[in-house]
């Protein structure tokens, strides 16, 4: 007997008493908590309750390929405080609903056969029994922090009770993480994992029959809180740690869902569950109806699956698989991007100058294993099989059949023409040449090819296996073809690509240029250098500037810089420079301190390389203290000087689409994660994007030109405009 009860969800019940939820959303490709879920539920628990004496027991389950996806972002991106009343009435409904369900007095057991993240795990959590499918790819966790927002369909109300406090916080709620069934199943997230969707059901029946009365722990009589409550002693001690942690986590940025979160889950567990409930809905009304919410659910949702769906992707061109890759120059970028393509189950050469120098990048993949190793997260024989496809070597011949070549060699463009040259007869005769310069241009590299619409910048970040961004950069001549070959191959090492046209410094490199330049015209003022690295902290920036310019050498904005401009005084175009270049002219010409390699920067460095403290030097050549730049405008500064480059980069066609920019920004750059990325942050500016000029434009009266609004964001926000891609 199959009907559907409601649009959203269908009752079928077998003859034994069994009845089986089935969520299938129709015309959708999976199931979100839209207003025909939340109908649907409440007449789930209707029904349950009318029938409940003939009911031997529920089970959960879907038919899409995911369990449920959770909240309905289209939706909840458009909220505004105005709406708070509605969504928090909403909300309860959805969560009375769950609460009937799961006080039936009978058996439910939810059977999670794909991903269940957000509001799918909750429904998941208010089962008595969870048993996840291992199917591949399919995930389970609460990863609402991590768009801004906080569970709130009993998430943390049930896992504070399910794993106590500080677990609930530590490995659920405040990363965010999302586990495969088997790390859910070790972490307490889910009871059983089943192999087989049948062996799924049978168990889920199993279960019914074994427990005719069940019911929660949290109502059981006599349940307390596995850790205890904050008025328990050793709690009590732990706990004034987790605010403490956050604050320096977040540096002080704005991130208001994680504070909500322990807010929540704290107030939560000393209250009954009702009171628990009603406290995490009116926690979750405040940061979906703000600000935060909307750029990290439009950036980290929206905007990511448009870049990785391929909206840059050119179209019409076939997919075509690489098998053999080239990784010439075995340092620590090829190191690691040997690494990152065998582990995607690519074969690699690995060239260096010497059989040494090859030997000792593949040694790195054996590093990164044995700690995996160690971990529980590969086996020896996947090792073995990984290593086994990088082969090391310095015999050129040793390329012939590449599919795709990655250049990884010293940053010198001779050097690097050379090295294509030499290796584009040895290759197949159509493969990908792809060049992994961070600063160089493209077309000039491609001078000298036979073949230079084959030729594309594939821009990884370092380390080169852990950060999930590649920037794309397509030479004058790059073809369609290449682009979507290295479109491809970047998704098939399952990174995330951004596409973007050559010109100096690309996207990523010339904007984060803008953002280590603010923090030195800062220190150049005569700034305190610990209230520059606060401001960027404050900002929300993950690393402080200062800091971050010693890892990457002070010598090298100033090559960057005598690059562009000898560029520009070709072109017949005046230099204007930048209030950081005499700064770091004076640490590199007299004071000899080039950055954390050299030993001594704005740091000073230990002998292994770990930073002891800033260099007191800086203070007695640079400090005045009559400066005083208030703290909000130091922040704004590095804002502004990165968002509005990336404007420049959108007028000037370097950047071709807003996703490429925030996604770039965000997971390339460290751009602060609750803006939502460079051109979101304008967006979501007070005021929106007049507001974001007018404030520019005060800027540009205080600090200098640089800051003035570029004509492109003048003319949006006359019109009313706002920067999304059509
Ligand atoms: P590295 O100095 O660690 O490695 C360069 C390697 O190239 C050395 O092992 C060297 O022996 C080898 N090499 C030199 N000439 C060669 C030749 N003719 N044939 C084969 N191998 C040769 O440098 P790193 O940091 O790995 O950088 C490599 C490239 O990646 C540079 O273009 C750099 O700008 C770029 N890049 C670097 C990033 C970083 O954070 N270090 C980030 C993104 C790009």
């Amino acid at each position: 007997m199959s009907e559907p009860i409601s649009p959203a969800i269908r009752w079928e019940r077998d003859d034994t008493g069994v009845v089986t939820l089935v969520l299938d959303a129709p015309d959708q490709s999976a199931n979100t908590m839209n207003q025909a879920f939340r109908d649907s539920i409440e007449a789930v628990a209707a029904r349950a309750e009318a029938e409940r004496d003939s009911i031997r027991g529920i089970v959960v389950t879907s038919a899409k390929k995911t369990f449920f996806a959770g909240g309905d972002l289209k939706e909840m991106i458009t909220y505004s405080p105005g709406d708070a009343r509605r969504i928090f009435e909403g909300g309860m409904a959805v969560k009375r609903a769950l609460r009937r369900i799961e006080t039936l007095g009978k058996p439910v057991v939810a059977a999670i056969n794909g991903a269940a993240l957000g509001g799918g795990y909750e429904i998941a959590l208010a089962c008595h029994h969870r048993i996840a499918l291992d199917a591949p790819g399919s995930r389970i966790g609460l990863p609402e922090v991590t768009l801004g927002l906080l569970p709130a369909g009993g998430g943390v109300t049930r896992t504070v009770r399910l794993l106590g406090i500080a677990d609930a916080l530590l490995k659920v709620l405040l990363q965010g993480t999302r586990y495969t069934p088997a790390r859910a199943l070790e972490n307490g997230l889910v009871h059983e994992v089943a192999a087989t969707p049948e062996e799924m059901l049978d168990r889920a029946r199993a279960f019914i029959d074994a427990h005719p009365e069940s019911r929660q722990p949290w109502d059981t009589k006599g349940y307390r809180i596995p850790g205890g409550t904050p008025s328990s002693p050793r709690l009590a001690a732990q706990l004034p740690a987790f605010p403490a942690n956050l604050t320096k986590q977040l540096g002080g940025a704005p991130f208001p869902a994680p504070r909500a979160v322990l807010a929540a889950a704290v107030e939560g567990s000393q209250v009954d569950f009702e009171t628990a409930q009603t406290i995490e809905a009116r926690y979750f009304t405040g940061l979906v109806t703000g600000q935060t919410a909307k750029n990290m659910t439009q950036a980290f949702f929206f905007d990511l699956q448009a870049v990785n769906s391929g909206a840059s992707r050119p179209e019409g061109v076939p997919p075509r698989e690489v098998r053999r890759v080239a990784v010439l120059g075995a340092g620590m970028m090829g190191a690691g991007i040997a690494y990152a393509c065998a582990r995607a189950g690519l074969d690699v050469v690995l060239k260096d100058v010497s059989q040494e120098a090859a030997d000792r990048g593949r040694a790195y993949a054996e590093k990164q294993l044995a700690k995996a190793l160690a971990r529980g997260r590969t086996t020896e024989a996947d090792r073995d099989a990984l290593l086994a496809r990088i082969t090391p070597t310095a015999d050129p011949a040793a390329l012939a059949g590449c599919d795709a070549v990655i250049e990884a060699v010293f940053e010198d463009t001779a050097l690097k023409q050379r090295v294509f040259q030499e290796i584009q007869d040895i290759v197949a005769p159509d493969a990908l040449l792809c060049s992994n310069t961070s600063t160089l241009p493209i077309g000039t590299l491609a001078e000298g090819l036979s073949r230079p619409a084959d030729f594309i910048g594939l821009h990884f970040f370092s380390p080169a296996d852990r950060m999930p961004l590649v920037e794309i950069i397509r030479g004058a001549e790059t073809g369609d073809e290449a682009t979507a070959r290295a479109f491809d191959l970047v998704r098939a090492l399952g990174k995330t690509p951004i596409v973007v046209n050559d010109a100096r410094g690309f996207f990523t490199s010339r904007v984060i240029g803008q953002f280590l330049n603010e923090g030195v015209a800062l220190l150049g003022e005569g700034i305190e250098p610990a209230s520059v690295e606060q401001a960027a902290a404050q900002a929300g920036y993950p690393g402080k500037v200062l800091a971050l310019l010693d890892e990457l050498t002070l010598t090298l904005p100033r090559r960057i810089r005598d690059e562009a401009k000898r560029a520009e005084e070709e072109a017949g175009r005046v230099w204007t420079g930048h209030p950081a270049e005499w700064v770091i002219d004076r640490m590199v010409d007299e004071f000899g301190r080039t950055g954390r390699a050299a030993g001594a920067g704005f740091y000073e460095y230990d002998e292994n390389g770990a930073r002891v403290r800033l260099w007191p030097g800086l203070r007695e050549h640079f400090c005045t203290d009559a400066t005083d730049v208030p703290f909000r405008d130091m922040k704004e500064r590095m804002l502004f000087a990165e968002s509005l480059d990336a404007v420049r980069c959108l007028e000037e066609s370097v950047l071709t689409s807003v996703a490429d920019a925030n996604i770039g920004s965000l997971l390339g750059i460290g751009f602060p994660a609750w803006t939502g990325g460079v051109l979101q942050y304008i967006n979501g500016y007070e005021g929106g994007l007049p507001g974001y000029v007018a404030r520019a434009r005060e800027l540009a009266e205080l600090y200098g030109e640089r800051f003035e609004p570029p004509a492109l964001l003048v003319a949006k926000a006359e019109k009313g405009d706002t920067f999304t891609d059509a």
